[in-house]
């Protein structure tokens, strides 16, 4: 089985707090895999690590066996293409538009591709999230769950190969939710590797292949999906262990 980011030895303190301790994980390729975990338990902060937005105070975080925080520009950039994120607070820019938003990631790794093909690209994520409204308005005009939808469109522009989703159907109805759980396995079925937060243990059972329960920022139990499908009590310990 092959290894899309390992995290070695892990600690993160921020301001005079350890947030995560000692903590390693191969990720595999080609895999979803769930962080899960009550509130505050430091899923966000590995899921930040994981993808290189944070640098550890100790160990490192290794992507295809390189070292995320030792790349250079190039390099970095690649892996940036290659990896999106949505994050819990979808962190839509406040003072750009959404056509711009996302446009913003094909005119940075794709510089030759022409604006019709960035038009047609955007409006065919756009309409496979389920957003109908006008993309010539800023963020603070969307719902939650609207910010949701464009912050996971955003993160599809580039057709991502390692997908990193911090609680991403927070807010969204039934059947948004379920638009963007397909576009998950659309993309998981191209090889795409998945590490995602979610409180939602449907979407927990019908997504994740390894499930990682995170408390106090150290991993405190990891369960393929075969384990918790064979296991009701362990189905049932898993959505006690997410409640605060
Ligand atoms: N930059 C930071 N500085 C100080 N404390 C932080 C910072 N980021 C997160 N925390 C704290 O770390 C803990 C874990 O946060 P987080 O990773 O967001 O948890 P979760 O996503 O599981 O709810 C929380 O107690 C939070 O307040
Ligand atoms: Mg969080």
């Amino acid at each position: 089985m092959s290894c899309i980011v390992e995290m070695k030895d892990i600690s993160f303190s921020a301001q005079n707090r350890r947030l995560v301790r000692s903590l390693s994980f191969h990720f595999e390729e080609g895999k979803t895999t769930a962080l899960i975990g009550p509130s505050g338990s430091g899923k966000s902060t590995v899921l930040k690590l994981a993808a290189g937005l944070v640098t550890p105070n100790e160990g490192e975080v290794l992507f295809r066996g390189r070292n995320i925080a030792r790349m250079g520009r190039q390099e970095n950039l690649m892996f940036r293409r290659e990896a999106a994120v949505v994050f819990q607070d979808s962190a839509l820019w406040e003072n750009q538009n959404l056509f711009q938003t996302l446009e913003l990631p094909l005119r940075v790794h794709f510089p030759a591709m022409s604006k019709a093909e960035r038009e047609r690209r955007i409006e065919s994520v756009v309409t496979e999230v389920g957003y109908k409204k006008d993309l010539g308005i800023r963020p603070a005009l969307l719902s939650m769950g609207e910010q949701k939808l464009l912050a996971f469109a955003r993160a599809m522009m580039c057709r991502p190969q390692l997908l990193y989703l911090d609680e991403w159907t927070e807010s969204l109805d039934q059947g948004a939710a379920q638009r963007l759980v397909n576009m998950v396995k659309n993309l998981k079925n191209r090889g795409a590797s998945v590490i995602f937060v979610s409180h939602d243990i449907q979407i927990i059972r019908d997504l994740a292949d390894i499930v990682v329960m995170i408390l106090e920022g150290q991993i405190f139990l990891r369960l393929t999906k075969e384990q918790i499908d064979g296991d009701d009590d362990l189905g049932r310990y898993i959505e006690k262990g997410m409640a605060t």
